[in-house]
């Protein structure tokens, strides 16, 4: 089974809403799905991220949730976030977690929805600088990503420290990576998880991992703060090195792997002196998240497949 073959269709399963239903209901998805998505509440939540500071961990709180269709939902989003940073606000974890947005789930699809995502991320922004830490605005497909960009200019305004994703496997990637490695910005490079077409996107794995790297060599020779979202042992051996090029110290790049995937590799990072954050996913609307999940790696699937089939 090649990843090639399959990635694109479990990709258009994860916008499709007969699979979600489908999928939803399975007798064996929660199995799988708890491996990825480190529960639906905030309570569950809380005790993931003492967890990984104990551990010397950070971490990057999603809520789940993208493709939202109206403007309750929209609020309710921002809302779910405000909660959660309240919450790290009364335990005193601020310091230790940051978060991670997708404007698609702020109303970015729907109509006037650059105005409204801005509008429902700002006090999210606001609320996280307030506790000491800050926002990523995840990147989506290529069609979201001039808004996304412009939104993160907007909030960097007030809140320089305001960080965004970039994908390698676009082409336009390496100029937005020239642009945003400036003083005091925040850059999440990662291979980039959607179905894009060949006008866009590199198709090839090896063409995506030597632009990742190209995009590395940029970010560590600006003046930003590179954060490496990647669990490829190679890439991540080349960042050590090209990091110590560059002359940068532990502290001035940091590496971001997502839970559930290589837990012992973040452990062993973070125990070597490396800054590692976990991107911690939690919530009920986990359809989407959890099938980029499943198309990166065919025996998850397989694994998946196996677990419906023995319920
Ligand atoms: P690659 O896919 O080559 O995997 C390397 C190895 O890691 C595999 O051989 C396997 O061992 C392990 N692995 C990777 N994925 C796995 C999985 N799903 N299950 C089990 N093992 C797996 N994308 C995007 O488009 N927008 C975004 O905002 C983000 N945000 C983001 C944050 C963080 C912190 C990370 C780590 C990743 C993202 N991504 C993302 C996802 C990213 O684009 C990419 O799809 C995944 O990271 C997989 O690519 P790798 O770099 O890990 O390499």
């Amino acid at each position: 089974v090649e990843v090639p073959v399959l990635g694109p269709v479990i990709l258009a399963a994860s916008r499709s809403d007969k699979m979600r239903r489908f999928v939803s209901a399975a007798p064996g998805t929660k199995q799988v799905v708890d491996r990825f998505i480190a529960g639906e509440t905030v309570d569950q939540v809380i005790p993931i991220v003492k967890d990984a500071a104990a551990k010397g961990l950070e971490v990057t709180l999603d809520v789940v949730g993208e493709d939202i269709t109206t403007v309750e939902q929209s609020h309710a989003a921002r809302d779910a976030y405000l909660q959660l940073i309240g919450r790290l606000e009364e335990l005193g974890l601020g310091t230790r977690a940051e978060m991670s947005v997708k404007l698609s789930m702020f109303g970015q699809a729907l109509e006037g929805g650059h105005e409204l995502a801005l509008a429902n991320v700002r006090p999210v922004v606001e609320a996280a600088a307030a506790i000491g830490t800050t926002v990523t605005l995840d990147a989506e497909d290529h069609t979201t990503l001039d808004s996304m960009f412009a939104i993160h200019e907007e909030l960097r305004k007030d809140f320089p420290q305001t960080g965004c994703v970039i994908q390698a496997y676009l082409f336009r990637t390496e100029d937005d990576a020239r642009r945003l490695a400036a003083a005091g910005s925040r850059v999440r490079i990662v291979k980039g998880a959607y179905k894009e077409p060949a006008s866009v996107a590199y198709q090839d794995k090896t063409e995506i991992d030597k632009a990742f790297v190209r995009i590395i060599k940029i970010l560590m020779a600006g003046e930003g703060y590179p954060m490496i979202g990647s669990h490829d042992p190679r890439l991540i051996a080349i960042t050590q090195e090209l990091a110590r090029q560059a002359g940068r110290k532990p502290d001035e790049y940091e590496f971001q792997m997502l839970y559930g995937i290589r837990s012992e590799e973040h452990v062993r990072l973070a125990a070597e002196g490396h800054r590692m954050r976990v991107y911690t996913a939690y919530g009920t609307d986990w359809y989407g998240y959890f099938m980029r999940r499943l198309a990166e790696k065919p025996a998850n699937l397989l694994f998946f497949a196996r677990s419906i089939l023995t319920k």
